[in-house]
């Protein structure tokens, strides 16, 4: 019905590209891992890691989720603490924090990037705050300077949740280098995958050791759990390492594409760069829907246009505090219309389609413009 308002076909019938991207090299290292269980493909993924974010101490785990939470731990934080976090994120982020027994309080998110507004945090702040959980969210870094600033003037802890975040950076540094710990996620959606899990990184030594030691299962000071990866997921991770620097610099291409045919439509837009994000990591690319120029056709309407036009554009998160079972204070008028008026992104393989692929992003969105008043009238 949808495809019959707007007229004609939809620009899109082909799939995006499928995702994960695999070949041989993963079925060798299953088959490696199969026949020679002692070898060590996390410490080999461990490596190249921190190579390529130039950070000194990683630690392969076995999600994103668990990686925050044993962070935390690690901090000793624990019932009754609260944590600062943004409510525009995967409920993982929050999870991990009531999973432990601390407190998540909410700061609102900036226009401009969806990530965590600092001015908010700082207001946020109590004698109970021990942390700050900071959501670099579709891949794009969280204010590191004035999150970091933050953290050390109340000598609170920052940790990054940079689950969506592999291969950003900051200023020229790696989003891994930043803050206390940054919780990265190799979940199957992910821009670096194996299915399931995770990685902990830190330039922090006693950190460090305090989490490889929980990580292990723990010893005569610290009460563990086996929460590293397994051999099988870290040897995908090596296979999958090979492929992600190249397919990292196509989805930036892909959405310099994007930036550039979308800005001058008006009614949508992508979202603002920033000269201090050296590395946008783009697991999702935004676009901003603007529904004061869509002649009274909502957000969502506009994007269900767009989907029925074969493109993978989704409405985004729901704030965290509308999600059933969390049931949190909060004063977050940005996310709110965020959320309800204006979010919307591409699923992640996206980026990694052709030229023409991309075109069909922008066609479609013309096209579903165009029929504005049709669409309006159902
Ligand atoms: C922002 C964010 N935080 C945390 C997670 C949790 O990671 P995982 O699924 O590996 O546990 C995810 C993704 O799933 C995420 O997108």
């Amino acid at each position: 019905m949808r495809l019959a308002v707007l007229g004609g076909k939809p620009i899109r019938k082909k799939p995006y590209p499928r995702w994960p991207i695999h070949d041989h090299t993963e079925e060798a290292a299953l088959d490696r891992v199969y026949r020679t269980p002692t070898l060590d493909e996390s410490s080999r993924f461990a490596e190249w890691y921190a190579n390529y974010c130039g950070v000194p101490y990683v630690l392969p785990t076995a999600s994103g989720t668990v990686s925050i939470e044993l962070i935390l731990r690690a901090l000793g934080i624990g019932r009754g603490d609260e944590v600062i976090l943004p409510p525009y994120t995967f409920i993982a982020s929050y999870a991990a924090i009531r999973f432990i027994g601390a407190v998540p309080v909410f700061a609102d998110i900036l226009p401009d990037s969806y990530n965590i507004d600092p001015a908010d945090v700082e207001r946020k702040i109590t004698p109970h705050t021990r942390a700050i959980l900071a959501v670099s969210v579709g891949g794009r870094p969280a204010d590191c300077d004035a999150l970091g600033a933050i953290a050390e003037k109340h000598n609170i802890a920052l940790i990054h949740d940079a689950a969506q975040a592999v291969g950003a950076t900051w200023r020229g540094v790696s989003i891994a280098a930043y803050g206390t710990a940054a919780a990265f996620s190799c979940q199957n959606s992910k821009n670096l995958t194996c299915g399931e899990g995770g990685i902990i990184t830190t330039t922090d030594a006693v950190l460090h050791e305090t989490l490889r030691v929980i990580v292990s299962g723990g010893d005569d000071t610290h009460i563990g759990v086996r929460a590293g990866i397994n051999g099988y997921c870290a040897g995908i991770l090596n296979a999958q390492s090979a492929r992600f620097p190249e397919q990292l610099r196509y989805r930036q291409e892909s959405a310099a594409y994007l930036d550039a045919h979308l800005a001058p439509l008006g009614y949508v837009s992508p979202m603002p760069g920033d000269p201090r994000v050296t590395s946008n990591a783009y697991h999702l690319y935004f676009i901003r829907i603007h529904e004061d120029k869509l002649r009274g056709v909502t957000r969502d309407r506009f994007v269900e246009a767009v989907v029925a036009e074969g493109i993978p554009l989704t409405t985004g998160y729901r704030p965290l505090y509308a999600t059933p079972g969390v049931n949190e204070p909060h004063n977050t008028p940005v996310t709110d219309y965020v959320a309800g008026h204006e979010g919307a992104w591409l699923a992640p393989p996206t980026l990694l389609g052709t030229p023409d692929d991309l075109a069909d992003v922008v066609r479609a969105i013309e096209k579903v413009y165009d029929n504005l008043d049709a669409l309006r009238e159902v």
